[in-house]
């Protein structure tokens, strides 16, 4: 018999070539189909791209490493949705690059934030979280009040975020460096957080 079990298992280098084709196509047949699904690849109704200042604010949080201690998915599982609200759909991430769903919940999950608290709590909170939760164990950031937020970078970033889809006006782009100029990192990230999963309208 030419292709028996046993010669594929006595010939590594034949096993190896059969393993990474069956890879190969597996891992296709599961990964390409996303790219033309509509429900992972069109945003949901009322998504809109960051404005520039929440999108200078998204760069601090991934310079923070907030990710290592907040995840940005919400589960659909009731114990989940009860406490965070509706769960995450993929059309909500569509215009987050990279996104920050994570797996590491040392904090709670911050996909749904956006409107739960207001900006001086966010802004007491950055500053010392012990100050409003005072059992919390998350470490302050003061220093972001004292930073300006990157208004020289904010339109070339929008740019490119344009050439892979996100649908930013010319006017928007040019307006942007005026947004982010004397605004704090704290500023940009505040605005960030409070606009995190504010577009599905089912949303608490
Ligand atoms: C060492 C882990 C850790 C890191 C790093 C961390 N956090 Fe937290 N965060 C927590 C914990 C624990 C809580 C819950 C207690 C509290 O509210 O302070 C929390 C709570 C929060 C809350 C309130 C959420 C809610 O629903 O009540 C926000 C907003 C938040 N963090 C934002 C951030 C941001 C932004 C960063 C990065 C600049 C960050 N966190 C970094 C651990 C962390």
């Amino acid at each position: 018999m030419a292709f028996s079990h046993s010669r594929i298992e006595r010939n590594i280098g034949l096993m190896m070539l059969l393993i990474v084709l069956l890879v190969s196509v597996g891992g296709s047949v599961e990964i390409i189909p996303l790219f033309f699904q509509k429900s992972t690849t069109e945003p949901v109704a009322g998504l809109k791209p960051y404005s520039a200042l929440a999108l200078t604010g998204r760069d601090i949080y991934v310079r923070e490493g907030c990710y290592n201690c907040h995840s940005q998915m919400i589960r659909p599982f009731r114990a989940e949705t009860e406490r965070y609200g509706h769960y995450s759909v993929a059309g909500e991430f569509v215009y987050d690059r990279p996104f920050q769903w994570g797996s590491k919940r040392t904090g709670p999950d911050l996909a749904r934030v956006g409107g739960r608290y207001t900006d001086e709590w966010h802004r007491i909170h950055l500053t010392n979280p012990r100050d409003v939760v005072p059992e919390s164990n998350m470490p302050g950031y003061p220093w972001l009040a004292a930073n300006p937020a990157d208004a020289a970078g904010v339109a070339a970033k929008m740019r490119a975020l344009r050439t892979l889809g996100h649908p930013y006006t010319d006017a928007e782009i040019a307006a942007a460096p005026e947004a982010v100029k004397d605004r704090t990192e704290m500023d940009a990230l505040i605005a960030y957080l409070q606009v995190l999963g504010t577009s599905l309208k089912t949303a608490r």
